[in-house]
């Protein structure tokens, strides 16, 4: 797999759950969660408090720390301790505390010890509804996720000192939660590192490339299918976003297939295309054309998953669908107003050659389909519109199955990547056709979101189907908790939790 990642992981420190309370706990840094409620330090705290000589409640009284949820403090307790820092992290109101929240929690603790230049931290956090294992899993995305920085452009290492170790306190034995965790970060990590290399170096090629170490490394079946054998599945509209690019488009399929019957099929699909000029309409000064090597998020997010289920390797079937080009101009491009059929035999306007991603989605889908699987979800920076509407912290989704609807977002609470429920109207159904041909690939900027997901509809007949706009979610401008600013990774652990609850709830859905 990718080296640089693989580096930051074995340079990463090692995570374990053990034994020792916080009371008896001493290394280098103590982290503790503390609830608004608990700040006049009772019971243990008011003992460790005492076994710091008072240092912890002065801390507290001093920096008017509330315990307000992401406020933390921290210092330095007397020498001659072995402990040497101790921060508080605050959690707000028992009611109020989610998963997500505590993911945050251990991410502001792993910067902050590593701004401390602290090398072991030991980090009591209560478990959220009971669930240690969860809470444990949850803790260790948001301390491995905060800490991953991409060097992989710099001529000169980062030289600063890493944590090396962090201990779990009062969670149990957790080692199988623990090491799940850590492939799941792994895997968001790799889709990270996808969506920031520049697109002369994620291409078509690289994104097969990295599918192809996936099926490698996991087992996978891979099928590649290349210009000739889209020509002859008729994938028209995809290949038509293609033909301006001096890159080979790959429509990249892999497989995963658990020992035994399936409890479900799935299909996931991610756009994949590596750099979006807009084509012949031409992405204009401040369209943010210097930032359109993300625009293949979603296959990041797709082959992200692939890699972590892979190695989980759950109870059903998953394909993972990426339809890899890029959006270029040279006289080969598709004109505006060329009209483009897809592998259904509809016929596509292409009035906007920057309306691609849809394109390349449409032939994506009846591939899907075709199939035969129980449910398909696609991930696509598709819109800046879905910017316009949620902003870069919420996921618009759409979807013709309220069950599948649900488990989406379901899912999307325990793991804190927001999605919100859009409706697929059919009222503007009128705005995606054609005069000339069946349908149109723009339509005007009213709905611009609603009318790219209609549009996206217009190619599953009858299977549930769910559809992410991931464009303002798959890039963070600022550092914000787990997230470094740059590329965040969204969409895996929403696919892998899925699939995973797919696994072990079959049939629920009634999609
Ligand atoms: N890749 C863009 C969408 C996008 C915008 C992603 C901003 C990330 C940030 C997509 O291909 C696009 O250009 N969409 C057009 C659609 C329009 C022409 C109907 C858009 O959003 O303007
Ligand atoms: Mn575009
Ligand atoms: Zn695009």
């Amino acid at each position: 797999m990718n080296e640089t990642y693989r580096d930051a992981l074995r340079n990463n420190m090692d995570v374990r759950s053990i034994s020792t309370s916080r009371l008896d706990w001493s290394e280098d840094t103590l982290a503790i969660g503390v609830f608004e409620s608990e700040v006049e330090l009772t019971g243990d705290l008011a003992t460790l408090d005492q076994k710091f000589a008072g240092v912890l409640k002065e801390l507290i009284t001093e920096m008017e720390f509330k315990g307000k949820s992401g406020s933390s403090v921290v210092t330095r307790v007397g020498s001659g301790q072995s402990v040497r820092k101790v921060m508080f992290l605050g959690l707000g109101q028992p009611e109020t505390l989610t998963l997500d929240g505590l993911r945050q929690a251990a991410a502001s603790a792993a910067r902050l010890a590593t701004k401390e230049k602290s090398q072991v931290l030991g980090l009591s956090l209560p478990p959220w509804q009971n669930d240690a294992a969860l809470t444990a899993g949850a803790i260790v995305e948001g301390l491995v996720l905060a800490l991953h920085q991409d060097q992989r452009f710099k001529s000169e290492e980062d030289s600063a000192p890493k944590l090396q170790r962090v201990e779990l306190l009062g969670l149990g034995e957790q080692d199988a939660a623990i090491a799940q965790a850590q492939k799941i970060c792994e895997g968001v990590i790799l889709a990270r590192e996808l969506v920031a290399a520049p697109a002369n170096v994620v291409t078509p090629g690289k994104l097969a490339e990295t599918a192809e170490q996936i099926a490698h490394e996991c087992g996978l079946e891979l099928e590649i299918l290349e210009t000739e054998d889209c020509e002859k599945l008729g994938m028209g509209a995809f290949l038509g976003v293609s033909h301006a690019s001096d890159l080979p488009p790959k429509f990249i399929h892999l497989t995963y297939k658990p020992n035994g019957t399936p409890r479900r099929r799935l299909a996931l699909i991610g756009k994949g295309v590596t750099f979006d000029s807009g084509g012949l309409n031409i992405k204009g000064a401040g369209s943010g054309i210097e930032m359109m090597k993300t625009d293949m998020g979603g296959a990041a997010a797709v082959l992200g998953a692939a890699q972590v289920l892979g190695r989980l390797k759950p109870g059903v079937e998953l394909h993972f669908i990426v339809a890899a080009t890029e959006n270029m101009i040279s006289g080969r491009a598709v004109r505006p107003g060329d009209i483009l059929t897809a592998s259904n035999g509809k016929t596509i306007e292409v009035n906007n050659t920057d309306a691609e991603g849809r394109l390349t989605l449409a032939d994506a889908l009846v591939f899907a389909e075709k199939l035969g699987v129980d449910a398909i979800v696609d991930l696509a920076t598709l819109t800046g519109a879905c910017v316009v509407a949620l902003g870069d912290g919420i996921a618009g989704l759409w979807s013709s199955s309220d069950g599948l609807a649900a488990e989406l977002a379901q899912t999307a609470e325990l793991t804190g990547e927001k999605v919100w429920r859009m409706p697929l109207e059919e009222k503007y159904l009128s705005l995606i056709k054609s005069p000339i041909a069946d349908l149109k690939n723009s339509a005007g900027r009213a709905a611009g979101a609603i009318t790219g997901a209609l549009f996206l509809k217009e190619f599953v007949k009858e299977t549930a189907w769910a559809h992410l706009d991931v464009a303002g979610t798959v890039w963070a401008d600022k550092e914000d908790g787990y997230n470094s600013a740059g590329a965040t990774g969204y969409g895996v652990r929403l696919l892998v939790n899925w699939a995973l609850l797919e696994g072990a709830e079959a049939g629920k859905s009634d999609g």
